[in-house]
């Protein structure tokens, strides 16, 4: 993927965002320099074919992946990692299928520590 705009002054930032694959089938640059400005309240689609570097470009904004080169800020500051501001939503299964809602709720990491009790409230509030 390789959008440029200019993407000094977004809500979210995404400045020259490279990000290098590494392989046992060799080097794949899933995005190379891409750069997009996204401005508060905007509603924003990432369309593309398989492979285009669309899941990395958003795992990247969410800190769940470091970026070969450049950076994502939002609000102006740098993201070095995931933050109780940034919801995502995974494709597939990101649970522990083996274990029961408390116990997934209780290993997430205290970064998310609002999110956790509100939702541990939630569920006091099913078995009620
Ligand atoms: N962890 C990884 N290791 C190696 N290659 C990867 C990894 N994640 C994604 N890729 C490769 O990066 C490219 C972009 O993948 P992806 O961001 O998932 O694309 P999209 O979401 O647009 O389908 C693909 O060629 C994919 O195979
Ligand atoms: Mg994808």
């Amino acid at each position: 993927m390789n959008t440029n705009l200019d993407a000094s002054d977004g809500k979210v930032s995404v400045q020259s965002l490279t990000k290098i694959f590494e392989g046992d089938h060799g080097t794949v640059v899933a995005l190379d320099r891409v750069s997009i400005s996204i401005q508060e309240g905007d509603f924003v689609c990432l369309l593309g074919p398989s492979g285009c570097g669309k899941t990395t470009l958003l795992r990247i904004v969410a800190g769940l992946e470091v970026p070969t080169g450049g950076e994502v800020q939002i609000g102006g500051r740098t993201v070095r990692g995931p933050g109780p501001e940034r919801a995502f939503v995974f494709q597939d299964y990101a649970l522990f299928p083996w274990r029961r809602c408390k116990k997934i709720l209780s290993s997430a990491s205290t970064r998310v520590e609002c999110l956790r009790k509100n939702a541990e409230k939630y569920l006091r509030s099913l078995s009620e």
